[in-house]
């Protein structure tokens, strides 16, 4: 017995695009559904001829498939031809746009392009996604591993989660998520690499690891914007930043464009690190962005002996968050785990997501979840 077309289309169309996030019939990549003589043939759209993820693609496409009833389906993947990629660009865009001048309350946002057709899809009304700023006063305190970990543990709750690394200067993300690939380009569009059910757009793809970035603030600002506005970055619940540490040119752009950022700021016990840290937290209220909570990392370090060592001191973390009337979302334990999934590309939540690094982590993304969105956004960016 034959599966009937219909059903085989509709289970096509339901698989989702691996690097799209998207599910195929929606993105508008299935080509052709054939059912002759008892043997179903489908053609699938494929981003790109090098796609990352050609045998998981073809892997969920033969699933859905049996699963509808076609025994032994042939799937072909065919790479799209420029104008095919340029009008699924066109698509993908139209999907994201802001409608022009419009903010989450209606007022003006920075244009970005809109001219242009091209929108920043964190700014569109009714967005559902919340974008979360790491954010930290000085390098080494721990932000981009925060970043990633946070991101991987929303993830793994199921939540869509994508990470910008606007640490441009310092960029780590890409090597924390194991992400060695560039984005694909499809028509004028990025899709970002996706690793451990997040997906990342960094400063890494683009230059060499040992080639230094030396950019005026104007050319960041391009760059940002265009990670912003080029990017596929489909429809997230989170949109995690990896904030460059202090108060400088980018956080001020990140601000411009990402009116909707929560600013969550990490810092250690340390009394010293507390101080700095405020510092950055004062400047986003300054951008009247909401800090919605601390995180202290490198809280304790947890010996074979089971017993607690505060290494670096303590209380700066509550110290912080008291100042600045604000949660203390979580103390993150010092252990090797964690620098070493950094190492290796596989962070702890995907390593030993039961230990007690990962189910910190864990309990950090429930505490952010629980806060819910931000529900008053600044109006418009006063820098008097
Ligand atoms: N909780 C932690 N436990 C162990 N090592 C950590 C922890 N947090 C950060 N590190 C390590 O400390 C160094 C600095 O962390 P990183 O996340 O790169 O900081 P930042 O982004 O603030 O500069 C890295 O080598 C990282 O692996
Ligand atoms: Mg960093």
């Amino acid at each position: 017995m034959s599966a009937d077309a219909g059903a085989l289309e509709r289970a096509v169309s339901g698989v989702e695009e691996p690097e799209l996030r998207l599910p195929l019939g929606e993105a508008g990549l299935v080509r052709e559904v054939r059912s002759r003589w008892g043997r179903t043939t489908v053609s699938i759209g494929l981003l790109h001829p090098d796609h990352p993820q050609l045998g998981e693609l073809r892997r969920r496409a033969e699933a859905a498939l049996a699963g509808a009833g076609a025994r032994d389906a042939q799937v072909d993947l065919v790479p799209l031809g420029e104008e095919e990629a340029a009008a699924l660009a066109r698509r993908l865009r139209e999907r994201s746009a802001a409608p022009a001048g419009a903010g989450p309350d209606g007022a003006p946002v920075a244009p970005l392009g809109h001219e242009q057709g091209r929108g920043n899809p964190f700014t569109r009304q009714g967005s559902r996604t919340r974008v979360l700023g790491i954010s930290s006063g000085k390098g080494g305190v721990g932000k981009s591993s925060v970043t990633v970990n946070l991101a991987v543990a929303l993830a793994a709750r199921g939540a869509s989660v994508a990470v910008l690394d606007a640490d441009v200067y310092g960029f780590s993300v890409p090597r924390m998520l194991g992400l060695n690939r560039a984005p694909l380009v499809v028509g004028d569009l990025l899709i970002p690499p996706v690793a451990h059910g997040v997906a990342c757009i960094s400063m890494g793809f683009f230059v060499d690891d040992d080639t230094p970035i030396i950019w005026r603030g104007p050319m960041l600002h391009k760059a940002l914007e265009q990670f912003l506005a080029d990017t596929w970055w489909g429809e997230v619940d989170f949109l995690v930043i990896d904030m460059p540490p202090g108060t400088g040119d980018v956080a001020l752009s990140m601000a411009q464009y990402l009116p909707r950022s929560e600013v969550y700021v990490v810092t250690t016990p340390q009394t010293a690190a507390q101080r700095v840290a405020a510092r950055s937290a004062l400047a986003a209220r300054k951008l009247k962005l909401p800090v919605r909570g601390v995180v202290e990392n490198m809280s304790y370090f947890r010996g074979d002996d089971g017993r607690r060592y505060e290494l670096f001191g303590r209380g700066g973390g509550a110290a912080l968050a008291a100042q600045l009337g604000v949660p203390l979302l979580g103390t993150m334990p010092l252990l090797p785990a964690v620098g070493e999934g950094g190492d290796a590309g596989v962070p702890v939540g995907v390593s030993d997501p039961e230990g007690e690094a990962a189910q910190a982590f864990a309990a950090l993304a429930d505490a952010i979840r629980a806060l819910g969105p931000a529900r008053v956004y600044r109006s418009e960016l006063r820098l008097s």
